[in-house]
């Protein structure tokens, strides 16, 4: 199968990347993928090798520091049975799963990645599932689809550099039905005393370079002010993770 050198990490933020050049991924894997995602993150998401690294249970838990668990329950717990739901990106380990299991089969969880490799290793994942598909999308390009009784973007904001944060947060909201709810959940800053602090903020520099923007940041800031909302947020592991749920009134 040809290989595109040209999709190797290059950059600053190729860190880690560098390190794992033998990474290769086809056209095909990475066709319409943004350059941020090729430039920053192939050794993760758009490498054969990065999939089976990275989709193995051990990594997926070990890369949150134990925490995957808590955090995935954290988000199916504000989904309900029954509801319409859409994911905005592929996520490593059973998140998805565990989403379609909660909505049940008289619910539908539509599910979008940029990266056609994360697709098709999704559709993999779920397959025999009779209510969720999985699509070859943009996050930032929703506009379409739904309204949705929720919409999860998790962990993908510190992936995307701060003009996709500000185009992918408003996106989100838009797509939530009156009365449903979007939930993000993410890294945030931990507090000064966290003794993982320095070393996440070495992990940022070398390896994830959108991530550290959410440690100034609050996630609704990439929101235009609008009084439809209510905010609720929660901090986790001494506040190394948070989740943000916005609720629109009505409905
Ligand atoms: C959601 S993050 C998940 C990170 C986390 N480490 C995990 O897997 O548990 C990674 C995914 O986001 C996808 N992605 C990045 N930018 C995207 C965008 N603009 N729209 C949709 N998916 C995107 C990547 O292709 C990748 O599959």
């Amino acid at each position: 199968m040809p290989t595109d050198d040209a999709l190797t990490p290059t950059g600053s933020a190729g860190g880690l990347g560098q390190a794992l050049r033998p990474t290769r991924a086809t056209p095909a894997q990475t066709g319409g993928v943004p350059d941020y995602l090729k430039d920053t993150y192939t050794w993760a998401y758009l490498s054969p090798w990065g999939v089976r690294l990275f989709d193995h249970p051990f990594v997926v838990r070990a890369i949150l520091w134990g925490n995957y668990d808590r955090l995935k329950r954290a988000a199916c717990e504000e989904i309900e049975p029954g509801w319409s739901v859409l994911q905005t990106a592929c996520v490593y380990g059973d998140l998805s799963a565990n989403l379609a299991d909660r909505i049940g089969p008289s619910g539908s969880l539509d599910i979008v990645d940029v990266a056609p490799i994360q697709v098709q290793h999704c559709r993999e994942k779920l397959a025999g599932r009779t209510n969720a598909q999985v699509e070859c999308a943009d996050a930032r390009d929703i506009a379409g689809r739904g309204p949705y009784d929720a919409v999860c973007c998790f962990f993908l904001l510190h992936e995307v550099p701060e003009d996709l944060k500000s185009a992918i947060v408003p996106a989100v909201i838009d797509r939530v039905k009156p009365g449903g709810r979007a939930v993000f959940v993410d890294y945030h800053r931990p507090g000064l005393w966290h003794p993982l602090r320095p070393l996440m903020r070495l992990v940022f520099a070398l390896l994830e370079p959108f991530a550290v923007t959410l440690w100034r940041r609050e996630i609704v800031s990439y929101l235009p002010a609008r009084s439809d909302i209510e905010v609720r947020k929660s901090t986790f592991f001494g506040g190394l993770y948070q989740k943000v749920v916005v609720t629109r009134r009505g409905g």
